[in-house]
């Protein structure tokens, strides 16, 4: 097991929260790295923050690996994560490693899909030849359309109860990281506590081993889902950065004042 991937395990055996972002190219990779992100996601919210999609389900493999080359390059300490699209990795274990190599190839260390037990076959095909996986389990926005929206996952004592099984039983067949989006924080408190790997929580409570959420959302840029928060409001500040660069154009006080070359 790589150092790093090391190190999310022991920081869970003591008890130490660990924080995650997801990023899409080299510089904002490269400042999330400074700033110190535990680790960084290349996720295919893409589609929604970069691309202007209303959902996940267009982004591509090919899409995927172009930005997690970007944000591998950047990376000195933080763990890169990538997702695998819809359509990359469903059909068989054998499709699910060849796109996870895309991935690999990339830069990507942690390769992380959407479902759990209905693709077992393909996390053991994985593990057993040391991919390291992410299971992404709850809401997985690339269902959006057969649950008809964003809906919260594991609400009736009976679907908790099939979540928190499934999660623990996953961890046993070879994942190292679990992935909560979207349910009760009770729940997500119950798994972390019982797994032996890393739980990441979005919209799952406070009570994960890490969290996770999407740059533009922590950044102030756009729409952001109830259970994020933006800490700085960059939209404010990146509008009036472009409103005086083009004002002082515009004023003859750019470039008087500025260098040359
Ligand atoms: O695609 C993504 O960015 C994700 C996170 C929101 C967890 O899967």
């Amino acid at each position: 097991m790589s150092k790093r991937i090391d190190s999310w395990i022991q920081a869970k055996q003591r008890g130490e929260k660990r924080a995650l972002i997801t990023a899409y190219d080299y510089p904002f990779a490269q400042m999330a790295d400074a700033a110190g992100l535990d680790g960084i996601l290349v996720g295919d919210s893409l589609g929604m923050v970069v691309q202007g999609r209303a959902d996940t389900l267009g982004v591509s493999l090919e899409q995927l690996a172009y930005h997690t080359e970007m944000v591998a390059r950047a990376c000195t300490r933080s763990l890169v994560f990538a997702d695998l699209p819809l359509g990359s990795y469903e059909e068989s274990p054998a499709q699910c490693w060849r796109s996870a190599v895309t991935l690999l190839r990339a830069g990507a260390e942690v390769i992380k899909w959407e479902g759990g037990l209905e693709f077992r076959a393909h996390l053991e095909f994985c593990a057993a030849r040391g991919l390291n996986v992410c299971v992404h389990l709850g809401l997985t926005p690339q269902r959006l359309r057969q649950w008809g929206g964003f809906q919260r996952q594991g609400t009736s004592a009976a679907a908790a109860e099939k979540l928190e099984e499934e999660a623990l039983t996953l961890a046993d067949c070879g994942a190292r990281f679990l992935l909560l989006e979207a349910v009760p924080a009770e729940l997500a408190a119950r798994i972390s506590a019982r797994s032996p790997i890393p739980v990441i929580g979005i919209g799952a409570g406070p009570d994960t081993d890490a969290q996770v959420l999407v740059l533009h959302d922590v950044l102030g840029l756009g729409k952001a889902p109830p259970f994020a928060r933006a800490f700085v409001d960059g939209a404010a500040l990146v509008g009036k950065g472009l409103a005086d660069y083009a004002a002082a154009v515009r004023d003859g006080s750019f470039p008087a004042g500025g260098r040359t070359r």
